[in-house]
């Protein structure tokens, strides 16, 4: 996979502080490894208490619900990039406290952008595929969003107040399912698959169900290099190369990693009676004007896959239900 190389003058950003919100997340951890590969100051933010992310370093717990504590923090701060990764990310978490994830997808992320354009600093917010109702895939950047649940209505309302607060030097980056490592292990789809098979548990994948994955490491590059393309401003669409069905990027994933496609099922949203309508069926995206302009690149479904790692915690239980065990041999971690 193309990776932004390291920063080529060496000292080039040394100097250039980057703020990154949820980075304890599955793209903010990302972005943070990405940044540091390019030699900037990284200063990452997330919520729950983690106290070091692998491969970066210390993080700052910061509350960003705690208004003010926020805007003295980045004040004080006073990053050149603002870059904000953190999310309620999951649409069944959002419906189980619509009223919190809206304080986190949409108060947040205005506020983020208030605080950017007041210090007249860059501000880079991740939206999702999700604004649209997947009935008229694929989409450009300026087509109208149509959102069909509570999670997409509230990326869409993110992206308006965003682009209302910051008139320039901002970007609303749309992304689409990803694939990745995550801190936990929980919280990408190849990480939930695998633990739900640990379980016992049949997962269920819809085969009319189709996305156009990217990873998290391809998109974070692509946020870095963003930082350093201040020409480049608004709403854009980023995704991988391909497009699949959830059902066949499950049998990706299995075949990967040597286990058995008996242990998943094939579903239809048909299947979701009551949440039928709240799933869109088709998203993919348009990379045009943005894929045009960037050094990074999409990437291919085999080099996302060649990525992923099976979480710590499994490995022993990988180890005996694999059929050739040899297909995935663990790294070292990094500390
Ligand atoms: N993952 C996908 O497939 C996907 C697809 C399309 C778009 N997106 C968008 O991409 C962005 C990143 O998603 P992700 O999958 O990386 O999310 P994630 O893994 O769920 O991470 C979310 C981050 O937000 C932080 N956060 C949540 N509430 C917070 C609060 N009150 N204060 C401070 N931090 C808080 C979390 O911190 P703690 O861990 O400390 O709680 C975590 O670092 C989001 O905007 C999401 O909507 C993701």
């Amino acid at each position: 996979m193309y990776r932004l190389e390291e920063g080529l003058e060496h000292d080039r950003f040394a100097n250039v502080k980057i703020a990154i919100l949820g980075a304890s997340g599955l793209l903010g951890s990302a972005v943070c490894r990405a940044a540091l590969r390019r030699k900037y100051k990284v200063h990452p933010f997330s919520f729950s208490g983690v106290e070091n992310l692998p491969g970066v370093g210390p993080v700052q717990s910061l509350d960003l619900l705690q208004g003010q504590e926020l805007t003295r923090t980045l004040f004080d701060l006073w990053p050149e990039v603002i870059i904000n990764c953190a999310a309620v990310s999951s649409p069944d978490t959002v419906d189980e406290d619509p009223v919190h994830a809206r304080r986190v997808n949409v108060d947040t992320a205005e506020k983020l952008a208030q605080i950017a354009s007041h210090l007249g600093v860059r501000y880079l917010h991740v939206s999702s595929d999700l604004v649209f109702d997947g009935t008229a895939s694929p989409y450009r950047s300026t087509d109208i969003p149509a959102p069909i649940n509570e999670y997409g209505r509230q990326k869409l309302d993110a992206e308006t107040r965003v682009l209302r607060a910051c008139e320039e030097n901002v970007v609303v980056l749309r992304i689409t399912l990803l694939n990745g490592n995550s801190m936990t292990g929980q919280r990408s789809q190849h990480e939930k698959l695998l633990h739900a098979m640990a379980s016992g548990q049949t997962p269920t994948l819809f085969e009319d169900e189709y996305r156009q994955p990217s990873s998290a490491d391809n998109v974070a590059d692509v946020l870095v290099e963003l930082c350093e393309r201040p020409q480049l401003n608004g709403l854009f669409h980023w995704a991988g190369s391909e497009r699949l069905s959830r059902y066949e990027l499950g049998l990706r994933i299995f075949e990967r990693f040597s286990l058995s496609s008996e242990f998943l099922a094939k579903g239809k949203r048909a299947d979701l009676a009551d949440k039928l309508g709240e799933r869109p069926g088709n998203l993919t995206f348009l990379l045009e004007p943005l894929v045009g302009k960037l050094k990074t690149q999409p990437s291919d479904i085999s080099s996302q896959l060649e990525e992923l790692r099976v979480p710590d915690d499994l490995y022993d239980w990988y180890r005996g239900h694999a059929e050739d065990p040899s297909r995935y041999i663990r790294r070292f971690k990094i500390s």
